[in-house]
């Protein structure tokens, strides 16, 4: 079986008390920080910039998992890979030269991630997996937090996973949207290892008792 690593998402997080809900998930086992960076262009919402993810990096030793939603992502390479950020994530039909991004992104020293969402097909981003060490599948549509899991992305879980073993398997396969104790198990079954949840950890009573629980359920075969 896969590794599972979670990364749940401030999105969701009590933004007043950042620096506390992050430490409550670092206490409950979380594995990297999810930072929903979104545009009001690429997506209808708009979130969080270099202040936050440099708020996050003083909260935390823990990997920040930044994704951005937004239009001309390397217009934010240098401040964010300056404020911490450590996986930088884009949607390759957000940019017109996405070989070019993701050796900018290395090259400040962050993991290069792409980002496909769920229309989008997995030839976006062949031809450039030497180049990728993330690729994360949308598991609803970007924009928001709390919306339902598109159950028809476990069999693209499992042609990305087919296609990433045939990279080498460095990669990792990580999924976003709608993640819950109830669909956790069949996107990892399908192959991912990575797993981002914003309501189903910070809107929990006890968010630490949340990642427990996702992990549990994430573990168990389907
Ligand atoms: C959605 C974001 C997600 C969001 C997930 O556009 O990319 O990371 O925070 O939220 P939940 O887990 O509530 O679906
Ligand atoms: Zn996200």
């Amino acid at each position: 079986m896969t590794p599972i690593r979670l990364a749940p998402s401030i999105l969701a997080a009590d933004l007043g008390r950042l620096a506390e809900e992050i430490a409550r998930a670092e206490a409950g086992g979380a594995d990297l920080i999810h930072i929903d960076v979104m545009d009001g262009r690429y997506v209808p919402n708009l979130t969080f910039g270099a202040g936050v993810i440099a708020a996050a990096r003083k909260a935390t030793g823990l990997p920040l998992d930044v994704h951005l939603m937004v239009v001309q992502p390397e217009r934010y390479l240098e401040a964010f890979a300056d404020a911490g950020a450590s996986n930088f994530t884009f949607h390759p039909d957000a940019t017109r030269h996405v070989q070019r991004q993701l050796v900018a992104a290395r090259e400040l020293g962050m993991r290069a991630g792409l980002a496909l969402n769920p229309a989008s097909p997995l030839t976006l981003v062949a031809e450039v997996l030497d180049d990728v060490d993330l690729l994360l599948l949308m598991t609803v549509n970007p924009g928001f937090g709390g919306q339902h899991y598109i159950a028809a992305a476990n069999d693209k879980i499992r042609r990305a996973r087919a296609l990433l073993d045939r990279a080498g398997g460095r990669i990792w396969l990580e999924v976003d949207g709608g993640i819950t104790p109830e669909t956790i198990a069949a996107a990892h079954d399908a192959g991912a290892d990575t797993f981002v949840a914003g309501s189903a950890v910070f809107g929990a009573l006890d968010p630490a008792n949340a990642l427990r629980e996702l992990r549990r359920k994430g573990a168990v075969n389907v």
